[in-house]
């Protein structure tokens, strides 16, 4: 037998190789596609909620927050600031929440400035709401350090 490999042979790994790559490809693009609804508690979207994400979008929190690694970088990422702040409860996060909103801008000389969006109470209860949906999603635990 000759040691060549003859053209039928390179054919065949092409042909094969191409298609193991696009079933394998089209298999895991289905699983992705299974798993996202769990991932995202899609289920738990609440009118609060979606709310929430809109006030987020309108007022352009990402602008500074990023939220789940997106966004910008002159603010702490906020997809864990309900377990950070909020100690993972949900009438305590809101409380620091109404507080930290009307707080806003601080007045301590040195630090970074975040301006008063002069929400009402609903609208901030609206955002913390979405914080905390955002905090349930399975993101691999990012970010890897509770300060974000
Ligand atoms: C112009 C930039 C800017 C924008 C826009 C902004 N923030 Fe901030 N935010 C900051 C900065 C800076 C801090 C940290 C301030 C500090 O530690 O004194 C902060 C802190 C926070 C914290 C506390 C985080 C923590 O770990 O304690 C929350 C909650 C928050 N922002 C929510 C929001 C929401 C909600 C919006 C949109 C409505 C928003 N921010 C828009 C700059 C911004």
């Amino acid at each position: 037998m000759s040691e060549r490999i003859t053209k039928n042979m390179a054919r065949n790994i092409y042909f094969g190789g191409s298609l193991f790559a696009i079933l394998l490809f089209a298999g895991l693009t289905m699983d992705t596609v299974q798993k996202i609804p769990k991932l995202t508690n899609s289920d738990k979207i609440t009118e609060s909620v979606a709310r929430g994400k809109n006030l987020w979008e309108v007022n352009n929190c990402v602008g500074c927050h990023t939220i789940m690694g997106e966004g910008a970088y002159y603010a702490p990422e906020l997809a864990n600031v309900f377990d950070r702040r909020g100690l993972k409860n949900e009438e305590f996060f809101k409380s620091y929440m109404i507080g930290w909103m009307a707080a806003q801008p601080l007045s301590e000389p040195g630090r970074r400035k975040m301006p008063q969006f002069n929400l009402s109470e609903e609208e901030v209860n609206n955002i913390s709401d979405f914080l905390i949906w955002t905090s349930r999603i399975d993101d691999n635990e990012w970010p890897p350090n509770i300060e974000g």
